[in-house]
Order: C-alpha cells, then sequence, then structure tokens
C-alpha cells in the first residue's frame, strides 16, 4: 500500500516512516522541516513542502496516489499555544482542512490523525476512556478537537471518507535500534530535558509546579514508548483497510508517573544526581492524564511492548548521546 505521511521527518513521524518501510509499504514523507530532519526520514522519499501549499499538495496526490494519508505535521508544544495560538490553530486546524479538502479533490479517502489527550484536559475521571467529556486547557488541546470534529462531520457527510483519530499521550524515549529519536532544537518534554540535564546541556531541570492535586503535588503522565505508539499506527491503518468504520483511539498505558518519579527513574537511569528546581506552574498544563485503552487493545489488537518507565528514559538518555553525531553527520 502507498501511505503519504505528512510531518514523516519528525519525530513520530520518522518512527512510523520506519516502520511502515519495514512493513513493505511504499512511502513518501512530506515535512516542511520546520522542526524535522531530513536524516530522520529512514524510508522512501522526501518532499521538502508545506501543508499551506495547495498546489504541491495537489500535485504530490496526483501522482503518488496514496490509499491513505497518516497526518503527524502539527504543532505540539503546550505552553507555545498559549503564547502564540494562532500559530496553533493554522499549523494544526487551518492546514488539516487544507490537507482534507486537498485529499477529497484527488479522491484520497484514509486517513489517521495524530491527536492528543490534551483533547481531555481537566478530565473527570482517571483513566479517561474516549468517552470522556472534552475539555481542553489549551490552545494546542482545542487545536486538535477542532479538527476531530471536522473529521466527524466528514465522515458522516461523505461515506466514502473514513478516518482513525489516534490520542496520544505523552509520547517519549527512541527506538532502540538507535537511529531516530527526539530532536527538536528547543526540546520542551519532561524526559528529553531530564536527559538533556543529565547530559550537562542544562544546568537544572526545572519542575513546573509542586501544588497540584496529586499525591506528590506535581503533574501525572502515561508515558508511552514511541514504539508502541508506531505500532499502534500501523494497526489503525490495516483497521481502515478491513472495517467500514471511523474511530477513536487512546494510547497510554493506563499508568501515570508523576514530574519527580520521573525525575527519580531518571537519576537512577543514567547514574547522575542532576539538580532540580521547584518552580511555578507553567501555563495550559492539566494536574493528571492517564489513558484507558481498552478499546485500542480490543479492537485494533494493540499489545503495548515497552510499558517500562526505566527502558523508556534508557532509550532516551542513548538516543541523546548520538544525537549530536546524527545531525552533524548527514544533515
Ligand atoms: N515538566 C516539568 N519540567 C520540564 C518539562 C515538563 O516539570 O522541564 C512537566 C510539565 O509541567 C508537565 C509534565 O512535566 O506537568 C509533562 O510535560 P511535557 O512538556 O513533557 O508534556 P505535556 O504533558 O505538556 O504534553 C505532551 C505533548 C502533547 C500531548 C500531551 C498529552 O507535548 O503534545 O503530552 O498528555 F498532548
Amino acid at each position: 500500500m502507498r501511505i503519504l505521511v505528512t510531518g514523516g521527518a519528525g519525530y513520530i513521524g520518522s518512527h512510523v516512516v520506519k516502520m511502515l518501510g519495514e512493513k513493505g509499504c511504499e512511502v513518501l514523507t512530506y515535512d516542511n522541516l520546520s522542526t524535522g530532519n531530513r536524516w530522520a526520514v529512514l524510508h522512501g522519499d522526501l518532499v521538502v513542502a508545506d501543508l499551506g501549499d495547495a498546489d504541491g499538495l495537489g500535485r504530490v496526490l496526483r501522482t503518488f496516489k496514496p490509499g491513505a494519508v497518516m497526518h503527524f505535521a502539527a504543532a505540539i508544544v503546550v505552553p507555545e499555544s498559549v503564547r502564540d495560538p494562532l500559530k496553533y490553530y493554522g499549523n494544526n486546524t487551518v492546514n488539516t482542512y487544507n490537507l482534507l479538502r486537498a485529499m477529497r479533490e484527488h479522491g484520497v479517502h484514509r486517513f489517521v490523525f495524530s491527536s492528543t489527550a490534551a483533547v481531555y484536559g481537566l478530565a473527570r475521571g482517571i483513566p479517561i476512556t474516549e468517552e470522556s467529556h472534552l475539555n481542553p486547557i489549551n490552545p494546542y488541546g482545542t487545536s486538535k478537537m477542532m479538527t476531530e470534529m471536522v473529521l466527524k462531520d466528514l465522515s458522516f457527510a461523505d461515506s466514502r471518507f473514513r478516518y482513525v483519530s489516534l490520542r496520544y499521550f505523552n509520547v517519549a524515549g527512541a527506538d532502540p535500534a538507535g537511529k531516530i529519536g527526539q530532536a527538536y532544537k528547543d526540546a520542551t518534554h519532561l524526559i528529553t530535558r531530564a536527559v538533556k540535564t543529565a547530559k550537562g546541556e542544562f544546568p537544572r531541570l526545572q519542575i513546573y509546579g509542586t501544588d497540584y492535586p496529586t499525591p506528590d503535588g506535581t503533574c501525572i503522565r502515561d508515558y508511552i514508548h514511541v514504539n508502541d505508539l508506531a505500532e499502534a499506527h500501523i494497526l489503525a491503518l490495516e483497521y481502515l483497510g478491513e472495517q467500514d468504520l471511523s474511530e477513536i483511539f487512546n494510547l497510554g498505558y493506563g499508568h501515570g508517573y508523576s514530574v519527580l518519579e520521573v525525575v527519580e527513574a531518571a537519576r537512577k537511569v543514567t547514574g547522575i544526581d542532576f539538580p532540580v528546581e521547584e518552580t511555578g506552574r507553567r501555563e495550559g498544563d492539566p494536574p493528571s492524564l492517564v489513558a484507558d485503552s481498552t478499546r485500542a487493545k480490543r479492537e485494533l489488537g494493540w499489545r503495548p511492548r515497552y510499558d517500562n518507565l526505566e527502558f523508556i528514559i534508557k532509550t532516551a538518555w542513548e538516543w541523546e548521546g548520538r544525537l549530536a553525531r546524527e545531525i552533524r553527520g548527514t544533515s
């Protein structure tokens, strides 16, 4: 099968592109390289273009003729979305709309969408099922929720159009094979910041808020290894091929760790007692996000393999050691 992957040069997209290649799919990555890297595309060709470029996008769909589109390209940093909401509504909501229009014009009707646990925001119950009330508390979550609404209406209006929306919880770690991992210039994610601090890139790790309504006062997240997440995308594609249905799936392990627990695990894995500093809350952070992924296990047959926080951190730590070399060597 031929798959167009937007954002395939980014962190999660590149892991999925690699896995698609290993499964024998023909892949084309469409990425503007704003946060992605050329070297991260380990399978298929890369078209460097923006989703705002309707002509370029149309050309790619016309010539490559994908059977499905997997859409990763997005802005994903919660605090940045609070500071710059238009970037998020533009990159995430408007650009997805552009993509869906172009797909319809060119007769492509299968879509896998990178959604997020941020759509739940202040969740009323933990763990969170897909039926939970959507209550995003930052523009990032709202931008993704709006796109999910568009997808739902589109699938209702056009019986040919089918989608799977995957609501990611906190994706972390790197491919254990070692060639790809997270490589943002200004990494903000907790596990990445922790291993970079251990490596000496930052003098200390800041802990954003210790007065949340959680057992130790810091936020709780459900950290999921990027390869387990990538595997769910392959299953989502199969689902779209087999079922005449659209569906939404949570992807997490069903248990959370506080920021302090992550710090402790990162110190243990790296063997470095890096300094931390407790600071005030970061804007837009919900206290707790933990997935109920029963539906993904039941409907997709998803069987996560790396449900182990220390292993996730270990792969992130090993990747940090290779990152500078990777960027110097092949960019
Ligand atoms: N945190 C710190 N210090 C840091 C970085 C993070 O204390 O240096 C805290 C945050 O305040 C938060 C937790 O660690 O409480 C996790 O923060 P991340 O930045 O790692 O991740 P987020 O939960 O903000 O967001 C991530 C993705 C989103 C996704 C969300 C789903 O970036 O795309 O997980 O839960 F929607």
